[in-house]
């Protein structure tokens, strides 16, 4: 990602005599050191449409935004520095890592927090294996805050799904939330163009209720790339409102409320959206269902009433994917979410997108 140059917070202090300001530096730098960062004022909540919407889209978004979902994961194993660094150069706006937590509390790139499907944990710490109940699931496995950091360095990634190329298993590590940043920050560097992060907070209740909530690691992550500011290349998503709701206090990071179904976004719903998030990610079937038939629904409109971005998710190119109302091209599908006015476009293959937008 390409940052600009940061203005320094002393050129708000009100004129004083330079020695005064040497003195006062000299005595608080200690004090401050030890300070937390100073969140940002919040924006307003009660703002019209189409401030909400001037204010959502910054300058180096295209319209509609590519998204690479978990990397380019139609071509390598998901949430991989490889999946996110093959997204880039195809071409994606955006790289989507879903975040949880390891023991130690830091954050590393995994779809949930369950990994015995996505790695080969399984081989490597046989004993680990447990049964939780998450979000109300019960699920056994392996999971990501019994391990320290260091234990799943040794740990690697796996293509999750039968169908798609297991070429690349065993050979890529699990990579921190930190490393993604660097790698969107200095490939843009590279290339010279933004490259954007779209992190998902995964199960932020869950986390929180064992002492290791999502999201002030996330914040802090950001702060410390220059990140935390409205017009940062950030979109943070989450399914649950909650925690989105409170983020909303603590930071002007675009905020994103995931939708799976057509009763989540009536225009009452998206109203009461928009009083926290910039932008809904709904799943396609919300906007159009998979039959050749089937009619456009008025998500899309409607959201963009109450001031909201919307992005899909997720297209994909398989044939147990793709609608039958596509006949088999996927580009067919990119060009329908963008002809409807989608303003993002989530894919697990961004060369798809990129050719279905002829860019
Ligand atoms: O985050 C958008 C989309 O990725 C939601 O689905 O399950 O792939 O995280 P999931
Ligand atoms: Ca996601």
């Amino acid at each position: 990602m390409i940052l600009p140059s940061r203005s320094p917070r002393l050129r708000a202090l009100p004129s004083r005599p330079s020695a005064w300001r040497i003195l006062c530096a000299l005595a608080l730098a200690g004090a401050c050191r030890a300070l937390p960062p100073v969140p940002p004022a919040p924006i307003a909540t009660d703002r019209p449409a189409a401030d909400r919407l001037a204010t959502a889209r910054i300058a180096t978004d295209p319209s509609p935004i590519i998204i690479a979902h978990r990397g380019a994961s139609g071509h390598r194993p998901e949430h991989t520095l490889e999946a996110y660094a093959l997204a880039i150069a195809m071409g994606a706006d955006y790289i989507e890592p879903d975040l949880v937590a390891t023991k130690d509390g830091i954050l590393i790139a995994r779809h949930e927090n369950e990994i015995g499907s996505t790695t080969n944990a399984a081989e490597q710490f046989p004993a680990r294996r447990t049964r939780k109940v998450i979000d109300g699931d019960t699920i056994s496995g392996w999971f990501t805050e019994d391990f320290t950091l260091a234990e799943l360095r040794t740990v690697r990634a796996n293509e999750r799904l039968s169908f798609r190329s297991h070429a690349f298993d065993g050979r890529f590590g699990v990579p921190t939330f930190e490393e993604v940043l660097a790698l969107a920050d200095s490939a843009g560097r590279r290339r010279g163009r933004v490259v954007g992060v779209y992190p998902e907070i995964k199960h932020p209740t869950h986390f929180a209720s064992i002492g290791l909530p999502l999201e002030p690691r996330l914040l802090r992550a950001l702060r410390a790339q220059g990140l935390d500011r409205r017009d940062a290349p950030v979109f943070i998503q989450s399914f649950e409102a909650a925690p989105l709701r409170a983020l909303r206090q603590q930071t002007r990071v675009r905020l994103v409320m995931l939708l799976s179904a057509r009763a989540q976004a009536s225009p009452d719903s998206l109203a009461a959206i928009a009083r926290f998030a910039d932008a809904v990610g709904v799943n396609s079937r919300m906007i159009v269902g998979a039959d050749i038939a089937a009619v456009p629904s008025s998500v899309i409109r409607d959201a963009h009433a109450a001031g909201l971005l919307v992005h899909v998710w997720t297209l994909r190119s398989e044939p147990t994917f793709l609608g039958a109302r596509y006949r088999g091209d996927p580009l067919k599908e990119v060009r329908e979410f963008a002809a409807l006015g989608v303003d993002g476009i989530f894919g697990d293959s961004p060369d798809v997108v990129v050719r279905g937008l002829a860019r």
